[in-house]
């Protein structure tokens, strides 16, 4: 197919407001930016360390990929290790590999391009396949086959959706690293053919955003153009799915709707045959999805920003597939993915527990367990303890989780799949409701500003496709912190949409930023009643 891109027609889904909304977490990367560093420091110390120390062979480490639990995570950890160790190990062999290379003929080698290389030509082609050899990196068959079968490659793209383009090809695929270039070998006539030879990507599911967050995203070149094509350093048997993770992955909403479910719909049908391919390499977010990938792919996860291989795959996709905000849409997916589905695979990746939450049994002392999610710089509840005793008397077990508790995303999924019902205000953190068994319930509390509509879009309209329930607790004007700061007469209150329509910034500092929460425990007992008589028989 020759869809034409036209990013700059396409308009986000929710018209100009949602546009607006979904800047948020850009401007949060900068507050949180400075937040981050020494922990992003700290993490790359230790993977430097543990590198010397490592001991295992890769071999061993595939074959004990499919264990669980704590030893998989140990796993995880040597696996990425050996992707350390594995560059080193490049960096000193790739220049001689990169010289020989140069001076190889190129392919499809004709007898004659070799003739003309005289007899040194031909001594450079073979000190090139001892190197390869020797590596036993190379699958000698591939390269005849350019030979054999000249138009062999297919690529087909799709540029269509307004939240991500996507690539796919298969045959004679080459991905080099370093370049960001990924090149179709002998595109067949039915593929895809991109003006001059070439078709430019990034591989991240928020493409609206063409001049905020897709700006942090490398562009990754396909082409098809195969006058001079790399020669093949590292063969791999299994297909390839290149992303970014260069957009906002410190934020967790975005996390799981940006990367962590696109890659379900695009990875987990080769049921764990598939390499990782990583560009805008963060390690942050790799580490925090360590079991979600470990779940995902056999093999460690390649940093391609730095890696100068010419990797060789039977087949590669190129972006990964998003339909919407924190869901699958089954008619868009190739396979036919739900969110079941998905919510099954985090169960499995992170070895959950409970699929339903089953009504706990008044008459037998059973107390259904409420999770509390704190914030603490804003939205926060000024009166949580208040809030906690009201849930605690009405009959709940509570428990809490501030913003250290959830940052272990293994730990945390475990505590949020033992509870029944999650409560917080609108924020990123109400994110980890993808673990909670399916029937329980979620309460948004949504702050005041005329709010509603960006708190739906994130954590109402998801719930139904994951079996949760939904509870809304609207702050009144009487709730929030800003009537210690604007006066009533004052357009935040009289008119807060006249407030958003000054501009994003102000919307955003004043409801979101620039309020706390002081819940009317009263109203609020009332609400947990209601969910406790929900949730519980005798
Ligand atoms: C391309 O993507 C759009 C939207 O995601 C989808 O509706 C369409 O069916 C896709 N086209 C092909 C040929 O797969
Ligand atoms: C294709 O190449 C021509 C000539 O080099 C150039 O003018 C044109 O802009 C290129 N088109 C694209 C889409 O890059
Ligand atoms: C609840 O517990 C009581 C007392 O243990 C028991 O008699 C009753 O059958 C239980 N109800 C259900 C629905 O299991
Ligand atoms: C909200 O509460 C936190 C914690 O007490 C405080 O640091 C912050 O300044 C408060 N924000 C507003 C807007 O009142």
């Amino acid at each position: 197919m020759k869809a034409r891109r036209n990013e700059s027609s396409k308009k986000p889904r929710c018209g100009g407001a949602a546009a607006a909304w979904l800047l948020v977490p850009l401007l949060v990367l900068i507050v949180l930016k400075t937040d981050s560093l020494p922990h992003l420091a700290r993490l790359r110390e230790t993977i430097v360390t543990q590198v010397s120390v490592e001991t295992v062979s890769e071999h061993e480490l595939r074959s004990k990929v499919s264990s669980s639990g704590l030893e998989r995570e140990k796993i995880w950890q040597q696996q990425q290790q050996l992707v350390e160790a594995a560059k080193f190990k490049d960096a000193e062999r790739l220049p001689k590999t990169t010289d020989s290379v140069a001076e190889a003929p190129p392919s499809p080698a004709s007898s004659d391009e070799i003739a003309s290389h005289g007899v040194d030509g031909i001594k450079d082609l073979k000190d090139e396949k001892n190197i390869v050899a020797m590596n036993g990196e190379v699958d000698g068959s591939l390269r005849n086959s350019d030979v054999a079968t000249p138009r062999s490659s297919k690529l087909s793209c799709n540029f269509s959706s307004e939240r991500m383009d996507v690539c796919a090809m298969d045959g004679d695929i080459r991905v080099h690293g370093k370049s960001a270039t990924v090149y179709v070998v002998a595109a067949s006539n039915d593929s895809y053919r991109p003006e001059n030879g070439t078709v430019t990507i990034r591989p991240y599911s928020r493409k609206w955003e063409i001049s905020t967050t897709m700006q942090m995203v490398r562009e990754v070149r396909i082409t098809t153009d195969d006058t001079a094509p790399q020669q093949c350093t590292v063969t791999h048997s299994v297909p390839a799915v290149l992303f970014s993770t260069g957009g906002y992955s410190y934020n967790f909403f975005h996390t799981m709707t940006d990367l962590v479910i696109p890659l379900f719909n695009t990875a987990r049908e080769y049921d764990g045959h598939v390499q990782l391919l990583v560009t805008d390499f963060d390690r942050t977010t790799i580490f925090k999805l360590r079991h979600f990938l470990g779940k995902l792919s056999d093999f460690p996860v390649i940093d391609l920003d730095a890696d100068d291989a010419v990797r060789c795959f039977p087949a590669v996709r190129v972006g990964i597939e998003s339909h919407k905000e924190l869901g699958i849409i089954p008619a868009l997916s190739r396979k036919g993915y739900t969110m079941k589905d998905f919510q099954d695979f985090l169960q499995s990746a992170y070895s959950l527990k409970r699929a339903w939450a089953t009504p706990a049994n008044r008459s037998s002392g059973q107390r259904p367990r409420l999770l509390m999610m704190q914030r603490r710089k804003s939205r926060a509840l000024t009166n949580e303890e208040d809030a906690l005793a009201a849930a605690r008397d009405v009959g709940f077990e509570v428990v809490v989780a501030g913003p250290e508790v959830v940052k272990n995303m293994a730990q945390f999924a475990e505590v949020v799949n033992s509870c029944d019902v999650m409560v917080g205000v609108h924020g990123a953190g109400l994110t980890n409701l993808v673990f909670l068994p399916r029937s329980a319930t979620v309460v948004q509390i949504v702050p005041w500003g005329e709010m509603k509509w960006a708190c739906w879009s994130a954590f109402r309209d998801p719930l139904p496709d994951m079996g949760l329930r939904y509870v809304e607790y609207e702050v009144t004007a009487d709730e929030t912190t800003l009537k210690d700061v604007y006066p009533r007469d004052h357009a935040v209150f009289t008119n807060p949409l006249a407030i958003h329509n000054e501009g994003f910034g102000k919307m955003w500092s004043i409801f979101l930023e620039g309020q706390n929460v002081t819940i009317d425990i009263g109203r609020f007992t009332g609400v947990m009643r209601q969910i406790y008589q929900f949730v519980t028989i005798s």
